[in-house]
């Protein structure tokens, strides 16, 4: 057996009882058998053709011609770590989650990372950062996948694809966006005014994290916690970083992006091996469930508001610390798969129709990017709990299952007991009561995309201020549609008068004056927003 692996803290590293050390003194076939010469052909003469008799020529090379899987359709750039989640109990009055409870250890694997570059693409672009946790809890697997920008571009997972091809490379000419014209990113965000309030968040600061350790994650969505009895309340997730909030300067991203793509994984990798834990505070907004699902006006389904911390403060709630790097990154980093689906008792999804659509998404592309059903088998991915699923056979099956009954409830494998009823530790939905017409329609509390954008904005230091207005000014400088600028403008101008006059003014466009149609509410500042408090040094 392959000794087991420790971190630099003595912890065990999880995927060690899988690692293949492949240190023996000979080399072999994929089979066992014994190789003599790896570097020559099997040839009829010196100077002959290659026969197709050599097996091993074949085996090495058809390995390698299927080394590559696709990469993550969005979030191909990543960097994982394995970590550990202490609980420190203040959860434990709102969920009956096992890991919530008090002084409880979970093993998590975290992987952050970019949103639209390819899998080889730098570090270092102006972009939400992805920030997805998986906790192996005793009560199987539970992912948070979450990013660190505490909002979403659009409010209805149907817009997803519209979203990511306005993003993506342009199709003609496969050049990223980030590096030419903006011509569909600015066209779709101005087109879906849902998108102001996530894209002024990628025009701030908080798009360039000086590290991954100095970002804060979100759940974004609002989640239920299911207690004992069943009582529920609604959460937002929260990750607070022990070392604070920290950003690049823009000028700064860019230098880093060409002199060292790699610069934000290697100061993970770096940190983790030489002790330095990076760390995070777990933390929940939390709030009554009521009815109509909203808290001080703001609605709870709505994945493009925030509740402001003022407003409901974040309770800690544990700590992450991450504590170990991967033996490899493609079995671990490549290979996991997060899905916003994975539950355990004590915490549910709400209606929020971004989040419905994901519940979909994940599965539906795994079943691709990892090559069939049993991706739950791969060691990254494997729960700590025991899995008793009923699910059989389908390609990469890695299981030798047992038994002649591969159904439930059976009577012929012996006791069986599971009941259609409450089964002691079983995962319950909320029982949400369901009832209305069939539409395609969001609610009118879903309409306002301007007000907390300017809230946002007001809430910046200065400088941070001035930074956002450099980027957009920047960024829209490279769109070659003068509809397209013009409408953004105008939105700018419902976000905040001087944001827009300054913005125009480095366009050289005149500033539009605000719709007088579109009512946006001027709320109070949320100091928590911002990075640099004003008159800090
Ligand atoms: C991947 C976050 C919305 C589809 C990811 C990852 C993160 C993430 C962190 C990378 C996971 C990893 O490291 O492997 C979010 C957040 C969202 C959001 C916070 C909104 C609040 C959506 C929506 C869809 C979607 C609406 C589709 C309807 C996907 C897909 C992947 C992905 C297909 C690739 C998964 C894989 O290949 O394993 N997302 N996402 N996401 N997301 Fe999302």
């Amino acid at each position: 057996a392959a000794p087991e692996l420790r971190s630099a803290t003595g912890r065990p590293v999880r995927a060690a009882a899988t690692t293949r050390a492949q240190q023996g003194a000979f080399l072999t076939t994929a089979t066992g058998t014994r190789l003599r010469d790896t570097d020559h052909s099997l040839k009829a003469g010196r100077r002959g053709p290659v026969l197709l008799q050599d097996h091993h020529l074949r085996e090495k090379i058809t390995h390698f011609d299927h080394e590559r899987i696709p990469e993550r359709v969005v979030h191909a750039r990543g960097v994982g770590a394995h970590g550990v989640f202490v609980s420190n109990g203040a959860a434990a009055k709102l969920s009956r989650a096992a890991f919530l409870q008090a002084d409880v250890e979970t093993p998590v694997f975290v992987r952050f990372s970019t949103v639209l570059g390819s899998r080889g693409s730098a570090d270092t672009p102006r972009d939400t950062r992805g920030f997805a946790v998986k906790f192996y809890t005793s009560e199987g697997v539970f992912d948070l996948v979450g990013n660190n920008i505490p909002v979403f571009f659009i409010q209805d997972a149907i817009k997803f694809p519209d979203i990511i091809h306005a993003g993506k490379p342009e199709p003609d000419r496969e050049i990223p966006q980030a590096a030419s014209a903006h011509d569909t990113f600015w066209d779709f965000v101005s087109l879906h005014t849902e998108a102001q309030h996530h894209t002024i968040w990628n025009m701030s600061d908080r798009a360039l994290p000086a590290s991954l350790r100095t970002m804060e994650g979100f759940g974004v969505h609002t989640f239920h916690l299911v207690d004992e009895a069943g009582d529920t309340v609604l959460v937002k997730f929260h990750w607070k970083p022990a070392a604070g909030v920290h950003s690049q300067l823009w000028e700064e991203a860019q230098l880093t992006a060409g002199g060292d793509p790699d610069f934000q994984r290697r100061d993970l990798y770096d940190a983790i091996q030489n002790g330095a834990l990076p760390s995070w505070t777990f933390g929940v907004q939390v709030f009554p469930d009521t009815e109509d699902e909203t808290f001080e006006g703001i609605d709870l389904l709505d994945p493009t508001k925030i509740v402001p911390e003022e407003l409901a403060p974040v309770q800690p709630i544990g700590t992450l610390t991450l504590t170990a790097n991967p033996t490899n990154y493609f079995a671990e980093t490549e290979q996991v798969a997060f899905h916003p689906g994975h539950l355990v008792p004590g915490i549910d999804v709400t209606n929020d129709p971004l989040l419905q659509g994901r519940l979909f998404s994940y599965l539906d592309t795994q079943l691709t990017r990892l090559g069939g059903p049993n991706f739950d088998q791969i060691p990254i991915n494997r729960p700590h709990a025991d899995v008793s699923d009923m699910l059989r056979d389908g390609f990469h099956q890695h299981a030798v299952h047992t038994g002649v009954a591969p159904y439930k409830p059976n009577s012929l494998d012996g006791g069986c007991p599971f009941h259609a009823g409450v089964a002691d530790g079983a995962f319950l939905e909320v029982p949400s009561p369901v009832e209305g017409e069939k539409v395609r329609e969001h609610p009118a509390s879903f309409d306002d995309h301007f007000s907390q954008p300017r809230m946002f904005f007001r809430s910046l230091s200065p400088i941070e201020q001035e930074h956002v207005i450099a980027a957009y000014t920047f960024e829209l400088s490279k769109v070659t549609w003068p509809q397209v600028r013009e409408r953004q403008l105008a939105h700018l101008a419902l976000i905040d008068e001087r944001l827009c006059a300054e913005v125009a003014a480095g366009l050289g466009l005149p500033a539009p004056t605000p719709d007088p149609d579109v009512e946006v509410q001027d709320l109070a500042p949320s100091p928590a927003l911002a990075q640099i408090v004003p008159g800090a040094t």
